[in-house]
């Protein structure tokens, strides 16, 4: 996949993540997964940092994402999930062009298949210990 962190520069990325939890604060069914965050100028430094990575850009801090626990304990939903896209879709076409919006938006779409597979393989938890297989 194209890399399009440069074409987006990191101000955009600040301002898209900026612009987008603000409004995940107000929204009705996202802001109470989202009441754990107290601190969120590092919340969205984190996901400022996350983005310019995931777009291709070079890593500038030291952190270890913990995706998978973190969206599990947040009570991570696939209907979350719509809601959640659907916001970022919103924003990312107000603040980007169309031709690197779509771009981005493509790999917020991957992510959040990645995240729904993850809670599938968590929900069915310890008692498929392989995780993946489960005879009919
Ligand atoms: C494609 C969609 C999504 C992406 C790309 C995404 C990405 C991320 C990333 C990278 C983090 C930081 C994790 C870390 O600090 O290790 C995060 C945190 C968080 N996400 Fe998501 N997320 C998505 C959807 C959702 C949804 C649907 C929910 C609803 C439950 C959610 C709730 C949260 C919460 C509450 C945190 C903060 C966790 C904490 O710091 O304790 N996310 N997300």
């Amino acid at each position: 996949m194209q890399d399009i962190a440069d074409a987006i520069g990191r101000d955009r990325v600040a301002r898209v993540v900026d612009v987008f939890y603000e409004h995940v604060q107000a929204h009705p069914t996202l802001q109470a997964p989202f009441a754990g965050v107290h601190d969120w100028t590092s919340h969205k430094e984190i996901l400022t940092h996350f983005w310019w990575v995931t777009l291709g850009g070079k890593r500038y801090i030291d952190y270890s994402y913990a995706v998978a626990r973190k969206h599990n304990e947040a009570g991570f939903t696939p209907a979350l999930l719509v809601d959640w896209l659907a916001l970022f879709h919103e924003i990312v076409n107000a603040e980007i062009p169309p031709e690197l919006a779509a771009g981005w938006i493509e790999r917020a779409e991957r992510i959040g298949q990645s995240l729904t597979y993850m809670h599938e393989v968590a929900q069915r938890g310890a008692a498929a210990p392989m995780g993946l297989y489960r005879p009919a």
